[in-house]
């Protein structure tokens, strides 16, 4: 089969990143593709000849030095971290990465943590150090089809999540940008008022929107309020989407009862932030999943093949709406 790499030998890109070493993490899945070959941006022979970066968190001056960049592969779901970087020009193609293995590690992750507060898993971590046999089930816990879990975001991930967490009983309400057929177990709502909407009926949020400029500071004081009392936040979006503060001061009064919190405005997380320390939150290091280093260098392997036949990538995003 002809390839439109062979004509003119491999086609030339660089890795940009400021906080993960991703010829580290990528370079042997890329290794598989001998038509596309990677630098690190200090071993690049000729910056005019870069065609394509495969990026996480690009330093504020990392595009500068090429020219003829036409595409930016993203390594993740999420692509805010170049959406507005000032240094792309609007033309250049942006692309992300769609993997259902990715999507099936989110909804395992989602559904722990559903589990996590709707069980109360906090309570016998804490009667298991003091050797205290503890019951909670017996005492009134709803059982799951009382409980509605409403997923903010209905694309790959959140789709995964919920059904993932509609098979185990509870009853789902997702909010989604588009209309479209409720999935069994799944009820789905659409337009301006999904989103709060589904925050006002659900006892356990989770939150995987994209972030946009729709989408920033929505986690709020506004939206905590309009939630049942005692209910849980899983947040595993981006650390913009939510007000910190507002999160704090919710539990603080216990108009929220905990939250899951793996995304930050600052990453990594700072050890003095009240987060760490707090009763009623988990905290993990934005890894409630990762893309497979395969997957992103069949995505990019893709991506740069339609670059060349003049063709709009599968996985480009549209940057008007920002995924
Ligand atoms: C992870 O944060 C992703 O966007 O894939």
């Amino acid at each position: 089969m002809s390839s439109p790499f062979t004509e003119t030998g491999p086609i030339e890109g660089v890795y940009l990143s400021d906080s993960l070493d991703l010829p580290a993490i990528f370079g042997k899945a890329v290794a598989a593709h001998p038509d596309l070959r990677l630098y690190r941006p200090d071993e690049v022979p000729d910056p005019a000849r870069i065609r394509f970066a495969l990026v996480w968190n690009p330093g504020p001056e990392a595009f500068k030095p090429y020219p003829n960049l036409d595409l930016v592969q993203v390594i993740a779901a999420g692509v805010d971290g170049v959406l507005h970087h000032p240094g792309l020009p609007a033309d250049t193609i942006i692309a992300r990465v769609h993997d259902d293995e990715q999507a099936a590690m989110m909804a395992g992750f989602a559904l722990w943590h559903v589990i996590w507060h709707h069980r109360r898993m906090e309570h016998y971590l804490t009667a298991e150090k003091s050797a205290r046999w503890s019951r909670t089930i017996v005492k009134g816990l709803r059982p799951p089809s009382k409980v509605t879990v409403g997923v903010l975001g209905y694309g790959l991930m959140g789709r995964a999540i919920a059904k993932a967490v509609a098979a185990v009983g509870f009853p789902v309400l997702a909010a989604a940008r588009t209309q479209g057929a409720d999935d069994p177990g799944i009820t789905r709502i659409w337009g301006e008022i999904a989103i709060m909407d589904v925050a006002a009926r659900s006892d356990i949020l989770i939150n995987v929107l994209p972030l946009t400029d729709r989408t920033r500071d929505l986690l709020d004081a506004r939206l905590f309020t309009a939630m049942p009392r005692g209910a849980a936040l899983i947040q595993l979006g981006r650390g913009e989407h939510l007000v910190e503060e507002d999160l704090l001061h919710a539990l603080d009064s216990g108009q929220l009862g905990g939250a899951s919190l793996d995304v930050f405005r600052e990453e990594p997380l700072p050890s003095a932030y009240p987060f760490w320390a707090h009763p009623a939150v988990r905290v993990t290091p934005h890894e409630a999943s990762v893309t497979s280093p395969s997957t992103v260098a069949k995505t990019l392997a893709r991506s740069v093949s339609a670059l060349l036949a003049g063709e709009r990538p599968p996985a480009a995003v549209d940057r008007k709406i920002g995924y």
